[in-house]
């Protein structure tokens, strides 16, 4: 397939250095069976918009901005070099800079912070000490079917992902002790694929 490479952890991926992995609109959409957002939303790292458009569908108002202009966003500009502070902050972040887009949202937010992470960013006394220390996410939803992300190409293919995935919940309304673990149930994913 032109223009598409297999990465190193299996992961399907169009060429693109500054790590482009679109979220299907269905993972959107199941965190916010979960969540709600008070205020504004800000996609930092919009890609083509799909967490946004889902946003948008679910009537926020959302800003979006990504460093590279992909045909969406309103700004295209580093993340990590923006101090505007907004009420919430949600994307799928390049997953070599998740460790800075999670400090750095959380110290520009005044509500909640998600972000569609791997499973195994729990992981780490470097990053436990960096984040989870001083801020433990509220809530850490898995994916009780795997995420697969793929590029526009290839979006029929129905497959499940060889890497496990999680919205992370920050919630700076609250003071959080030790994050609260669920399940994006299996029906629930079903019933967000359908409509997504
Ligand atoms: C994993 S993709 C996700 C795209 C989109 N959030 C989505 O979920 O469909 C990561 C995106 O981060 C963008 N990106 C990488 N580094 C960035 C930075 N420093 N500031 C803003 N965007 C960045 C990439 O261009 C890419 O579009």
């Amino acid at each position: 397939m032109k223009g598409v490479k297999l990465s190193f952890n299996r992961r399907i991926s169009s060429k693109d250095s500054d790590d482009f992995f679109p979220t299907p609109h269905w993972a959107v959409q199941a965190l916010l069976v979960y969540e709600k957002f008070q205020g504004e939303i800000f996609e930092p790292a919009c890609g083509t918009g799909n967490i946004s458009e889902v946003l948008l569908k679910n009537h926020y108002k959302v800003l979006s901005n990504d460093i590279v202009d992909r045909g969406y966003g309103d700004k295209h500009e580093d993340f990590l070099k923006t101090n505007f502070e907004v009420a919430n902050i949600v994307t799928n972040p390049p997953y070599n800079r998740a460790n800075e887009f999670v400090l750095h949202a959380l110290k520009f937010t005044r509500n909640k912070v998600a972000m569609l992470l791997r499973l195994s960013f729990l992981e780490g006394a470097q990053r436990y000490n960096d984040i989870y220390l001083k801020s433990p996410p509220a809530k850490v939803y898995v994916f009780s079917k795997r995420v697969t992300f793929m590029p526009e190409a290839i979006k029929g293919n129905s497959g499940s992902g060889p890497t496990a995935y999680a919205w992370f919940v920050w919630d700076k309304t609250r003071k959080i002790k030790t994050p609260e673990v669920r399940w994006i149930e299996p029906d629930i994913i079903d019933k967000c694929k359908q409509h997504g």
